[in-house]
């Protein structure tokens, strides 16, 4: 069931916000809810060992398997709107279940998640539309893979169809190590995500994030944002779900983000509806900006991390509604989304061991004063019963700092994380560099 207000003329009063997963994504989006126009709580589950620092937020321990108890969540503290951030449960189909029980949620339905869950999929709807995408084979087996490599004689890019947060792409540079990907991956290297793969041909040029928020048929653009995947200074070392970020992305004017939405978000949604999909979420194309134009390198059903925490502080008040506007499938009730005009900046400090292997369990000490224009999310954080605070996860936290230019942002920002200490911090110096002037 999906309930629509298409017919009404104003959205329905909204105070209390339920916000599903444990990052510094869920975490941000908890800050930036809490301090909406009329918001008065917002939990977060299973949230983090920093849900409770931020004003009216509260963390409570459900995880989002557990569809029974959110749901008695939801009833109990009359939830009005339910924004779930990663995409193991969209593609499960929580939004599914609990749009069946009556919940206004923001997060597509398992069917639009598949735009991230199957690359195959995404490939095919993409083709489909028209849509600037590389050029791609999907196949089942290592023959069948094997030969179109031979066909094609050049290296391709190497997917698993399936979810494998963010580990199953090889990018090899030659046939034979293309080759050899393929062969790893039909062993299980990227486990059941692997059993389908998708070939790609292999595109150039840098890449940014862009995001809009989708009611099922109009889009609000959020600004567009660049993240560093790779560990190491330099893009160097083994990737990692991301290791900061900033915004507005200069790499795209107003104009060729307004192309990008004419030529590449709104035959999404259009493609979308015409499988009879009405997506009330965040869609965030991962686009490669080729000599020959943008191109989508894949789609996500959820807002990037830690791309949403570099924007979240540059959105304005309406936020809150916007999200519950997409999530009735009536934008058009919803106020316009305002947006900061400074430059917003994003550093990760991460375990020591991450990605591969991180240690957990370390004292973190914050002596940094966080205000108008530094925050501090959390992600791979836990209390325990006296209140300390121990690392838990890959990514720890991370210091988001806004300023006039991208020097004043990432000074801030730098200058916060020196303020933040636990043993094994890892964090890359270099983020932003590409525009920062000194
Ligand atoms: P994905 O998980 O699909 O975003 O891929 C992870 C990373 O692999 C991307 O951020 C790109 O850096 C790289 N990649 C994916 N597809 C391609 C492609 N067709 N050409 C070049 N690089 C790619
Ligand atoms: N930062 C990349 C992602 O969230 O997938």
């Amino acid at each position: 069931m999906t309930i629509s207000l298409s017919h009404q003329k104003s959205l329905p009063p909204l105070k209390k916000i339920l916000v599903v997963g444990n990052g510094g994504r869920e975490n941000s989006l908890a800050w930036a809810l809490s301090r909406c126009s009329g918001i008065e709580q917002v939990w977060v589950t299973p949230g983090n060992g920093g849900t409770n620092d931020h004003l009216d937020c509260i963390r409570l321990g459900i995880e989002a398997t557990e569809i029974q108890a959110l749901l008695e969540t939801c009833q109990s503290n009359q939830v009005d709107l339910v924004v779930i951030g990663p995409e193991a449960p969209l593609a499960a189909g929580l939004a599914d279940e609990l749009r069946a029980a009556g919940q206004t949620v923001f997060g597509p339905n398992a069917n639009g998640a598949q735009l991230e869950a199957s690359k195959s999929w995404a490939k095919n709807l993409l083709q489909e539309a028209g849509i600037p995408t590389a050029k791609y084979w999907d196949v089942s087996n290592e023959k069948e893979a094997l030969e179109v490599v031979e066909e094609l004689q050049q290296p391709l890019v190497v997917k698993a169809d399936g979810l494998a947060s963010g580990k199953g792409v090889a990018v090899p540079d030659t046939i034979d190590a293309t080759k050899k990907a393929i062969q790893e991956a039909f062993k299980g290297k990227f486990g059941a995500a692997g059993t389908q793969l998708v070939l790609e041909e292999r595109l150039n040029g840098p890449e940014i994030s862009v995001f809009a928020l989708c009611d099922g048929k109009q889009l609000v653009l959020l600004p567009p944002a660049q993240d560093h995947k790779r560990l190491k200074e330099g893009d160097q070392g083994p990737n990692t779900g991301g290791m900061g970020a900033y915004a507005p992305a200069p790499l795209l004017s107003r104009e060729e983000l307004n192309e990008v939405k004419r030529l590449i978000l709104e035959p999404t949604v259009t493609a979308l509806q015409k499988k009879g999909i009405e997506y009330r979420g965040v869609i965030y194309a991962g686009l490669m900006l080729t000599n020959s134009g943008p191109k989508v390198i894949e789609f996500n059903c959820r807002f990037g991390d830690p791309e949403c925490q570099t924007l979240m502080p540059l959105l304005g008040p309406e936020l809150a509604q916007v999200l519950q506007a997409c999530a009735h499938g009536c934008l058009e009730l919803a106020p316009e989304l305002s947006i900061h005009s400074g430059c917003s900046a994003c550093v990760v400090a991460a375990a020591s061991g991450y990605p591969e292997a991180p240690r957990y369990g370390d004292l973190v000490s914050v002596e940094l004063q966080t205000g108008q224009s530094i925050q501090l999310f959390q992600a791979g954080t836990k209390r325990d019963q006296n209140g300390s605070l121990f690392t838990a996860g890959g990514r720890v936290l991370s210091i988001v700092a806004q300023g006039k230019n991208f020097d004043e942002a990432f000074t801030n920002a730098y200058q916060g994380l020196e303020k933040v200490h636990f043993d094994g911090i890892t964090y890359r110096r270099d983020i932003g560099n590409q525009v920062r002037q000194s």
